[in-house]
């Protein structure tokens, strides 16, 4: 378990070892884009079909790439025009003409992984620590799929999985939506922990008004409903409602994005099998969702700190709190393996540092000194900058 204190901020490091969504698929486009993770700022485009990822600043002046415009697969920078190739590698600086050594530092680091999943762009900045999460129904196509609209809180990503996990809030915040016909008392159920991950389940009782067969008689008013919550570390939660009597299942997605310390953006998706292809349907489960959610927000972002605790003794836990408890737990151990390869490994090796400086090519070449002294490369030498 975690350090005493040890909490979890939206921008910790170790969260660099991990799978975070960054967009909607449909967002991302042949025009750059800029999206927050974990307090820096990544550029991302679509070409040929690929996302591509980088830091958003580009190495001459450290000017935003997302002002540039997306050339042969890879990317022109607005301010003096250097291009990237699709992986980085610099390209072409045009203020020095015709053919030249660009050192390696002229390039950009992409991202360690980029991954379209379920309608959403995922990025890991550094190579990740656990698999990033599935969501099955997204590739049935006995489901639709439908989205609420991507927004932007002032709420830590922990508190928010916390949030979602959570089984004793729903009478008290949610009263206005689903809430009013839920008991307070939460049933037992079994947590099953696998590696960076853990699904719960239960089975409860409940009144199935919406069902057609309950009118014609087919089947009685009290049905069963079973929920399996599945949570991938970091931000990855999943809920799947299967109903027993009636069948059919509603699958709600909830994926987040820690932009700051102090803003988090939230995807929420829902997959369902039972709405006849019905989009008016899909538009009212949809603003159902999110009066959900805003309900959820009304408390999340009223915390003053905006940190989850891993150390368990920074809060008090009860029999009803086991999935939120196994939710640190699971952060604990990651945050934990994380900070041991930090430790143990070179931190270039972990912590995704640039890479080294190559020096500037033996004759100093262009790229070295330009016309008048300009000193433009790379090397280890400051001292030869003409003011
Ligand atoms: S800042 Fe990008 S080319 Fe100069
Ligand atoms: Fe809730």
């Amino acid at each position: 378990m975690g350090k005493a204190g040890r909490v979890l901020s939206n921008t910790d490091p170790a969260l660099r070892r991990c799978w975070h969504p960054v967009a909607r698929s449909a967002e991302v486009t042949g025009q750059p884009s800029r999206a927050m993770l974990l307090g820096d700022p990544w550029v991302l485009f679509r070409a040929e079909g690929v996302v591509r990822a980088f830091p958003d600043r580009c190495p001459h002046r450290r000017a935003p790439l997302s002002l540039g415009t997306c050339e042969q697969g890879g990317i022109r920078c607005a301010y003096h025009g250097w291009r990237f190739g699709p992986d980085g590698g610099c390209l072409e600086v045009p203020a020095l003409g015709g053919e030249v050594r660009l050192p390696a530092r002229a390039s950009l680091r992409p991202a360690a992984g980029v991954v379209e999943r379920a309608g959403m762009v995922f990025l890991a900045p550094e190579p990740p620590l656990a698999p990033l999460g599935e969501v099955p129904e997204a590739e049935d196509p006995a489901f639709e799929q439908g989205d609420l609209p991507a927004i932007r809180a002032r709420a830590c990503a922990g508190l928010l999985a916390d949030n979602f996990l959570d089984l004793a809030h729903f009478p008290f915040v949610h009263g206005g939506t689903f809430g009013a016909d839920e008991a307070a008392a939460v049933p037992r159920y079994d947590v099953v922990r696998d590696g960076h991950g853990f699904t719960v389940t239960y089975e409860h009782a409940f009144a199935n008004r919406e069902d057609p067969g309950v009118a014609a008689g087919l089947r009685p008013l009290t049905q069963h409903r079973r929920l399996t919550y599945r949570l991938d570390a970091p931000f990855h939660l999943r809920l799947r409602i299967d109903f027993v009597e009636a069948g059919g299942a509603n699958v709600i997605g909830f994926f987040l994005q820690p932009e700051t310390d102090t803003s988090c953006r939230i995807y929420t998706s829902l997959w369902r099998d039972d709405l006849g292809g019905d989009p008016a349907r899909m538009a009212e489960a949809v603003d159902f969702e999110m009066a959900v959610l805003e309900e959820d927000l009304r408390v999340q972002q009223a915390y003053d700190e905006l940190v989850l605790p891993l150390d368990p003794t920074l809060e008090l836990h009860t029999r009803a709190d086991r999935t939120t408890l196994e939710l640190r737990r699971v952060l604990a151990d990651l945050v934990g393996a994380a900070e041991r390869e930090a430790g143990a490994a070179p931190p270039d090796a972990v912590a995704g540092t640039p890479t080294p400086v190559t020096g500037l090519p033996p004759d100093g070449g262009q790229f070295g000194r330009v016309g008048s002294g300009t000193f433009v490369g790379t090397g280890p030498r400051p001292s030869t900058v003409s003011r």
